[in-house]
């Protein structure tokens, strides 16, 4: 089973929709994936289940009641193979409740694989920031994979997410732990990005992936309506980019 967080703490780098539509793709691959929001604003979760859907449990009750289980949480979404550990508003008081609590930082991974399923990959959307729900989630983890997008301050802080996951590889035992890709998503055809994508690659080297994800209004359009990129756009050159995305990742198997 590979498990990875989708991380970095700038927000709008594209995390939710790499996220989601990996997990998607994965799972129309034949793979048997358990996608984890650990966004308070649940926007992975809106685009999986919809708008309105009532949740009786979420990522919150998980984190913070110990006699809450996966299978109270867990929930299929339409596309087979996918499963759901989803996220609500209430997840934002996790952060204090787990600051406090005994254990705050690896409650995610005590609970994350007490599953009878065989999940061949649990993939991690993670906040904007490195915060006790981040840090749950690289603790829970051995792959971190960090979107980026070509913008002037693209690179800026991401010393500090390294360092997060330096100090959670050290000192919550955690040796397998490590950023395995940078992906570089809403590419454009300007200069910056060009110019950017350079600088990001020279930095990451062959952790870098060979698809870049190209800058698309369907993305957007593909989220307003609870959809993948695949079931909106299949055609569209992004949906295009991210099939291969998600054949990079399974060639890393
Ligand atoms: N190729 C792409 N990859 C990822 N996001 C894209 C892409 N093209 C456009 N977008 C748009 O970029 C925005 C990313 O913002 P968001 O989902 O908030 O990122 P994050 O989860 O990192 O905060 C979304 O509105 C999405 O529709
Ligand atoms: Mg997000």
């Amino acid at each position: 089973m590979r498990t990875i967080a989708i991380a970095n703490q700038k927000g709008g780098v594209g995390k939710t929709p790499v996220a989601v539509n990996l997990s998607v793709g994965l799972a129309m691959a034949g793979r048997l994936v358990r996608l984890v929001d650990m966004y308070p604003q649940a926007s992975a979760t809106d685009k999986i289940l919809g708008y309105d859907t009532e949740l009786k449990a979420s990522a919150y009750n998980l984190l913070t009641q110990n006699s809450v289980t996966l299978a109270d949480v867990v929930i299929p979404a339409s596309q087979e193979g996918l499963h759901i550990l989803p996220s609500d508003i209430e997840l934002s008081g996790a952060e204090v409740e787990l600051i406090s609590g005994i254990g705050g930082q690896t409650r995610l991974a005590t609970k994350l694989y007490k599953s009878r399923i065989p999940y061949d990959y649990i993939i991690i959307d993670t906040p904007p920031n490195l915060g006790m729900l981040t840090i749950n989630a690289l603790a829970a983890v051995d792959e971190v994979v960090v979107p980026v997008s070509p913008t002037s301050k693209a690179l800026k802080g991401i010393h500090l997410l390294e360092r997060t996951i330096e100090d959670v590889r050290n000192n919550l035992n955690r040796p397998q732990l490590h950023i395995s890709g940078v992906v570089c998503t809403r590419y454009g055809r300007t200069n910056v990005s060009k110019d950017i994508l350079e600088i990001v690659q020279t930095r990451f080297g062959d952790k870098m992936f060979t698809t870049v994800l190209r800058d698309s209004i369907k993305m957007e359009e593909a989220e307003s309506r609870s959809q993948s990129i695949f079931d909106y756009s299949a055609r569209s050159n992004v949906a295009q980019d991210f099939a291969d995305f998600v054949k990079e990742v399974i060639s890393r198997e």
